[in-house]
């Protein structure tokens, strides 16, 4: 027994090992990142049930520009497709959708579909899914700073008023519940320059299942190992343990 809540109230993902998964099928990358949707919907499926609040999803870094042209291309086609098909779903659903990351670098006509998206479902608010492309957890701190640096110049803000909650409003994300568990497929065990500021106090979960092979089921191992850590923000066990009766007993 702990005083973790059962249900995380945001989960964040990075969604990988669909190159893997297209090479063991002897199939171009890009058909490992298609049948990456099904997996997505899955994640949202199941973010639903639960009662998650809020899902973020790494569908593209700022580095994954690197990666050969063609790859890159399909990427792009397929977050068109994914857009113009999904998002009466999503609407249905009561999803909220957004993307965060630096949109300017996405052409016209795509930026143009996001912002559209965003828009048709910006009244919904049973489940709020962040999508993070050309995004960067450096990226975010930094944005955050200018603004900060922004507020300063125009005598809004004293430099020695910044603090953790001052820049913290700024970087993506701010006004949703903080994030609790941060699960990554695919086999690496590390974070790749997503959601640095955010994931401080994020329980991590690593599985070996590729992205295409995740479901409902994955995602409650997920939750299930989630809901078995002691969360201490910085206390000793111990004060965890004595706090633990009277938060009980307040539900
Ligand atoms: C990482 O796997 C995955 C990506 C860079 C793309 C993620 C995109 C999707 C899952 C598409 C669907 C998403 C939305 C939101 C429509 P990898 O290519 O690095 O796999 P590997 O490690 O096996 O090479």
């Amino acid at each position: 027994m702990t005083s973790t809540p059962a249900i995380p109230r945001h989960i964040a993902i990075v969604m990988d090992g669909n190159g893997r998964w297209a090479k063991a099928r002897h199939r171009p990358r890009s058909f490992g990142h298609n049948a990456g949707r099904k997996a997505v919907r899955e994640v949202v499926e199941g973010c639903l049930r639960q009662g998650v609040e809020a899902l973020t999803l790494f569908a593209f870094s700022s580095e994954n520009w690197r990666r050969p042209q063609d790859e890159v291309g399909a990427l792009m086609e397929l977050f068109v497709r994914a857009l113009d098909k999904e998002v009466d779903e999503l609407l249905q659903q009561g999803v909220r959708l957004r993307f965060i990351g630096d949109l300017a670098a996405f052409d016209a006509p795509l930026r143009k579909r996001m912002h559209a998206a965003m828009a048709r479902t910006a009244g919904n608010d049973r489940l709020h899914m962040n999508v993070a492309v050309n995004y960067g957890g450096r990226w975010d701190i930094v944005q955050a700073a200018r603004r900060a640096a922004a507020a300063v110049g125009r005598g809004e803000l004293r430099a020695e008023d910044i603090d953790e909650a001052t820049l913290g409003r700024w970087t993506s994300l701010a006004e949703l519940p903080p994030l609790d568990l941060f699960i990554r497929t695919g086999g690496e065990c590390r974070i790749s320059n997503f959601l640095l500021w955010q994931a401080a106090y994020a329980e991590l979960h690593f599985t070996d299942t590729l992205w295409p092979d995740f479901d409902q089921a994955c995602l409650q191992r997920a939750i299930d190992d989630y809901a078995s850590r002691e969360r201490r923000f910085g206390r000793t066990g111990e004060q965890v343990a004595r706090a633990r009766p009277t938060q009980d007993s307040a539900c």
